[in-house]
């Protein structure tokens, strides 16, 4: 085979702040998926994206390239509209298991297929695993009867879906590559855009706790998304969420199921009912469902009803008890006042080291493993008051967790500023 193009020139024109064009970008996917490019070159383009950036049109034609690399779903032979949302991930963000049934309820189709955690936040699949007998892993067919049937689905992306971003992925992880926006933005949405949805909602955070701390680089990475959702026709909207505080007051995999049952039956934390409700909101707008009153559906057990079958749907029985860890160490105030601060990244950090999340991709984790709040930021205490309560199966755990809290969350003097991270929802795009 005569290759079209050579990738050292590629490399060249990008590291002296050249564009490249539809069928370079193209080219240079499809030959790193099938291993012509080699890593160390893809490596050097992918410094070189990270250090210059890429054009608008850029950034669609790796998009598209990616997505070319793999197999695209396609729902177009459900009765049902389809409507996603991605969240960049954080500390408590369990979001995804009440909003997908929430939704669902409405009789849009919801095809989430989602990931497992990696680091300080939490994934999904990991989550929904604490279930007894639930699965991730279904097959197609599979995938599309509990769409057309219950509605929602969470289940494992397969490896199909944009492989090149599989590969390119990894190593960004092992070359400082990661935090481009044109990487993440591409890596993101090709996925999305493969697996065939109608409408998306994209959930991105902002502060202490989220994978793009600063709101404006959040801003940008949202906007970005949202132009290449536009350019493939999708219907699309991204909200820049807080993540500056824990979102709820479970951080874990079993306890955040646990927490995201009481909204499904009506009550719940409030920022967790805040996100939820917004978010269905917008996801069934954009799928043609205007003005529906989510918080009825959360409120008279429709909701709840999907979510007891997408569960049993895949194997897991609703009405199972979940783990419980078998060890548990509570952190009391020290004095009288005021939560003053609560960082979500120390507590996410310190949930990950008492097993709740892996530090290499192999690992298990452990689901009961996890910290319970018992105060969030503004609220008062006694002296000798629970503020918060850490489990995991191994107490040897509890030291390192600690330290990763320490001097991380305070009580102040009533009237001190209160730290609260701001509002919930800072802004909509577009
Ligand atoms: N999530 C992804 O899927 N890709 C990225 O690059 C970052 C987060």
């Amino acid at each position: 085979m005569v290759e079209q193009f050579d990738v050292v020139d590629l490399i060249k024109t990008k590291r002296d702040r050249g564009s490249l064009s539809t069928a370079q970008l193209g080219w240079l996917v499809d030959a790193y998926t099938r291993g012509y490019v080699a890593d160390e070159q893809m490596s050097a383009m992918t410094m070189a994206i990270f250090l210059n950036g890429m054009s608008r049109d850029e950034i669609r034609d790796l998009t598209m390239a990616m997505i070319a690399s793999g197999e695209r779903l396609d729902f177009s032979g459900l009765s049902k509209r389809t409507t996603d949302k991605h969240s960049t991930g954080g500390v408590g963000d369990k979001i995804t298991l009440p909003l997908a049934p929430l939704v669902a309820s409405f009789g849009v189709a919801v095809p989430q297929l989602s990931g497992r955690g990696l680091g300080h936040t939490g994934g999904t699949l990991d989550k929904l695993e604490s279930i007894p007998g639930w699965r991730a892993n279904l097959t197609n067919d599979e995938f599309m009867a509990q769409l057309e049937s219950v509605g929602a689905v969470i289940s494992a992306a397969g490896s199909g879906l944009a492989p090149a971003d599989g590969k390119l992925y990894a190593l960004r992880d092992i070359t400082g590559t990661v935090e481009a926006i044109p990487l993440i933005a591409s890596s993101i949405m090709s996925k999305k855009i493969a697996e065939g949805t109608g409408a998306l909602l994209l959930d991105v955070k902002f502060g202490s706790g989220a994978f793009m701390q600063d709101p404006a680089r959040a801003r940008e990475l949202a906007e970005t998304m949202v132009a290449l959702g536009q350019d493939a026709g999708v219907a699309i909207r991204a909200l820049l969420t807080n993540m500056n505080v824990p979102l709820g007051r479970a951080i874990g995999n079993a306890n955040e199921v646990r927490e995201s049952v009481e909204v499904l039956a009506g009550g719940g934390p409030a920022d967790v009912v805040e996100l939820t409700v917004a978010l269905a909101r917008e996801m069934l707008e954009l799928a043609g469902v205007p003005d529906a009153d989510v918080e009825a559906a959360l409120g008279d057990g429709r909701a709840m009803d999907a979510w007891r079958a997408m569960i049993a749907a895949q194997g897991g029985d609703p009405d199972a008890p979940l783990p419980i860890a078998r060890e548990s160490e509570t952190v009391r105030a020290d004095r009288a006042g005021v939560v003053v601060a609560m960082p979500a990244l120390p507590f996410g950090i310190a949930a990950w080291r008492l097993g709740a999340g892996r530090a290499r991709k192999q690992d298990p984790v452990q689901h009961a493993a996890g910290i319970d709040l018992h105060v969030k930021p503004g609220d008062a205490v006694a002296a000798g008051d629970p503020l918060f309560t850490l489990s995991a199966d191994e107490p040897e755990r509890f030291a390192r967790a600690l330290e990763a809290l320490a001097g991380a969350y305070r009580v102040g003097a009533p009237g001190d500023p209160v730290d609260d991270g701001g509002p919930l929802i800072a802004a909509r795009i577009p």
